[in-house]
């Protein structure tokens, strides 16, 4: 089946075109990084009205670099949520407007279920496995025992791990988005003797906590006589990153471990940083799982990745209504197909 994949749930407009679920004919991303930048983070407004701006063109392009027309099409699969609600309904209603005019099946998928799946284009792993979901809403554990079929195992209980990357960036200057800025410095520092809790890792449940470690970096930053400069800026990044990564692989393992599973797929925005990509792949040696990374490309949000499940939704009939609306805050587990 060959489909069109739309995304635009916050502040990147994607467009792709997939055939049967696993072949990636194109991919294209429009970031409004810099749109947004100056402001420290994403504004919900200008989000929505770049992302009318460019999806018609953007969509033009994909099926150009696809070298397909519109009417080769068998189906359109569109980010539904969560996410932004304006930004998500420029994408359901073009996707919307796109199927009734081509007269084409429409699919509403999860962003999440997009991300966790994403893997899949490249390397086909077996269900179940645990999917540990990072980005800048989720830090989030699902087992998987196939597509559409989500359990929650632990979540964090306030701030997501991108959020926690963005807000520590924001703090220490470093400019928006701040995950990938930290990791660089991160990678290319010591702590320098720092050390931030490990919220809720003695505990004894799968949940996590990034408010408590975003505020001991602001502790840290206000107990300094001067502001810090670059050498200690580069010790708190290592030193953050340093404690983010071991609650999420620990909580992770510990999470594989119960359930029985060997295999993990790391999925979302943080999926790119290299520390997390590291110690994961350290320890699956010495505890006997194997850790899935998609390339940072699938990491991050792009429309490919919604393609699979969409593939896997349209082969069984379960389409949407033309009718389909965005929603900002939507469970994954909420979406379970038995
Ligand atoms: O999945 P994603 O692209 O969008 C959401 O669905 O949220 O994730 C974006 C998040 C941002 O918070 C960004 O700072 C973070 O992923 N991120 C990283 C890295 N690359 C992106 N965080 C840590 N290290 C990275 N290398
Ligand atoms: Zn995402």
């Amino acid at each position: 089946m060959l489909l069109l994949a739309l995304e635009s749930s916050c502040d990147e407009t994607a467009a792709a075109v997939v055939r049967d679920g696993r072949l990636v004919l194109s991919n294209l991303i429009s970031s409004q990084v810099d749109l947004h930048a100056v402001y420290g983070g994403v504004v919900p407004e200008l989000a929505s009205r770049r992302h009318l701006e460019v999806i018609n063109p953007l969509v033009e392009e994909a099926l150009r670099v696809a070298g397909v027309k519109q009417e080769d099409l068998e189906g359109i699969v569109v980010t539904r949520g969560p996410g932004l609600v304006g930004a998500l309904l420029v994408g359901v209603s073009f996707a919307k407007a796109y199927a009734y005019a081509l007269q084409l099946p429409l699919i509403g998928v999860h962003h999440i279920e997009g991300h966790i799946l994403a893997i899949q284009l490249e390397t086909e792993v077996e269900y179940p496995f645990l999917a540990v979901a990072v980005s800048g809403g989720h830090t989030h554990l699902y087992r998987v025992d196939g597509i559409g079929r989500y359990q929650l195992l632990g979540r964090t209980v306030d701030d997501a791990a991108g959020e926690a990357f963005d807000k520590v960036a924001k703090m220490l200057g470093l400019g928006y988005p701040g995950g990938p800025i930290v990791d660089k410095l991160a990678v290319a520092s010591d702590a320098g003797g720092i050390v931030f809790p490990r919220p809720m890792l003695k505990k004894d449940n799968l949940n996590f906590s990034f408010s408590g470690m975003k505020t001991s970096v602001l502790n840290y930053l206000q107990r300094l006589d001067a502001p810090p400069d670059k050498t200690t800026i580069g010790q708190v990044c290592c030193a953050f990153q340093a404690a983010v990564v071991d609650v999420i692989t620990q909580k992770a393992l510990r999470a594989a471990d119960s359930e029985g599973l060997s295999r993990i797929v790391v999925a979302g925005g943080v999926a790119c940083n290299s520390g997390l990509r590291e110690k994961f792949s350290q320890l699956a040696v010495s505890r006997g799982v194997t850790v899935y990374f998609p390339t940072p490309l699938l990491c991050a949000d792009n429309a490919a990745m919604l393609a699979v499940a969409g593939d896997a939704y349209l082969s069984q009939g379960l389409v949407s209504d033309l009718d389909l609306n965005a929603v900002s805050n939507w469970p994954l587990e909420q979406l379970n197909c038995n």
